[in-house]
């Protein structure tokens, strides 16, 4: 069953993502979501550290769907995972002035990659290759490059509500 993956546009009145859309706890506590209690990180040094937590932990699920039985629940939490991380990264991104229009569309086809989940799982190891392939040179390229112009920005100071 392919899966919709969309991306809205950054915008000040999105509200962080809804629990109702979080994945699945991971095996192994894979994957961790923030307290509803916790307040969304303001500056962007707190920002990317958790950018970069989710980073590793989307290169970790690669890690063992590739090594491992792919099976379509996980696959699917990679699915929403990438999403729910692209656009809280392209929502910070924006709001430091560090969103062009390159990285928008870089994520824009790894959302369209990443909602062709083959039903097939012998198909899922070059779609899991090619999903990983785009991850790994676009967290060191163009996420490396954004972070470090976010992080030079000169007004580090983000809103309380995201
Ligand atoms: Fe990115």
């Amino acid at each position: 069953m392919p899966l919709a993956l969309t991306l809205p546009a950054p915008s000040p009145a999105t509200a962080p993502p809804a629990p109702a859309a979080r994945p699945a706890a991971l095996p192994h506590g894979l994957w961790r979501w923030r307290s509803r209690s916790r307040p969304w990180p303001r500056l962007w040094s707190q920002r990317s550290q958790l950018l970069e937590r989710q980073h590793s932990r989307i290169e970790a699920l690669l890690e063992q769907l590739i090594d491992g039985e792919a099976r379509t629940s996980l696959c699917q939490q990679l699915v929403r995972a990438l999403g729910l991380h692209l656009r809280l990264e392209e929502r910070w991104l924006a709001e430091a002035g560090c969103l062009c229009p390159g990285h928008r569309l870089s994520h824009r086809q790894a959302a369209e990659l990443a909602a062709r989940l083959p039903a097939d799982s012998a198909e899922r190891l070059s779609w899991l290759l090619d999903l990983q392939q785009w991850f790994h040179l676009h967290r060191y390229g163009a996420d490396a490059i954004a972070y470090a112009r976010a992080a030079s920005a000169p007004t580090p100071f983000m809103s309380a509500s995201r």
